[in-house]
């Protein structure tokens, strides 16, 4: 059986890494969630003390791209890749609020996302692979065999982000959450670079009213029903 490209594109905390996850399980693919490569970066600029983005802390981070090695390994106990940071599991650590709130003014630097892009093709030879993210279909697989694009009522997806943090430990309040992905969703679509677009091949998915469930049998339809799976 062939195996495909999947891109998943679409606004903050639409679960596209949920539903990534789920997809990839189910078809024995792997799963890349670029997002978590923009995260990573982000808090080694934090902590190295290149925020706030000034020219010359923009430009320090660009001279540093060479000295942070990314890589993606096997969780063995969730089954899915964690992202590692010159060898540090960071899994946890980029999730955090503090990240969030910075991660669309550094993934916003052309410079970062070429970079950040190079890496995220070479995941192409793989084949078999489902990757989530805001350019994925766009420009990092512009030849994906199925781009899917999700969106979700504003409050329907504060209160997902809201939850999973809240699951984890996070101290946080839901204001914050709401216009972190507000603001998020106005720099990610209106930046100069690659900015968030629905690819226009792609199928979008509203799952304000959709079980993951539900998601993951419309899309193993829609696989059946075009690749003859
Ligand atoms: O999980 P969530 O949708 O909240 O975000 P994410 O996938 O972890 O991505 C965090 C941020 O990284 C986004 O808001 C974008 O600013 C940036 N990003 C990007 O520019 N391009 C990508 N392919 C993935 C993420």
């Amino acid at each position: 059986m062939r195996k495909i490209i999947i891109a998943i594109d679409g606004y903050a905390s639409t679960g596209k890494s949920s539903l990534a996850k789920l997809l990839s399980s189910h078809l024995n693919y792997t799963y890349i969630n670029s997002g978590s490569m923009y995260r990573a970066i982000t808090y080694y600029a934090i902590r190295n003390k290149l925020i706030p983005l000034t020219k010359k802390n923009i430009n320090s981070l660009i001279g540093l791209l060479s000295k942070i090695q990314l890589d993606y390994k096997i969780n063995k106990s969730t089954g899915f890749s964690d992202i590692y940071l010159n060898g540090s599991n960071l899994e946890s650590e980029i999730k955090s609020l503090e990240v969030s709130n910075y991660v669309s003014s550094v993934a916003e630097i052309p410079k970062i996302r070429k970079h950040v892009v190079e890496i995220q093709k070479s995941f192409q030879h793989k084949g078999g692979l489902v990757m989530d993210g805001r350019d994925i279909g766009s420009v990092v697989f512009p030849n994906a065999d199925l781009k899917l694009f999700l969106t979700a009522s504003d409050h329907i997806r504060a209160k997902r982000r809201f939850d999973e943090l809240i699951n984890e430990g996070y101290e946080i309040n839901y204001d914050d959450i709401f216009n972190n992905i507000i603001s998020r969703d106005k720099k990610d679509t209106e930046r100069k670079d690659s900015p968030l677009i629905i690819p226009k091949d792609a199928v979008v998915i509203d799952n304000s009213k959709m079980s993951i469930i539900d998601q993951l049998n419309f899309i193993i339809k829609l696989i059946k029903s075009r690749f003859n799976f």
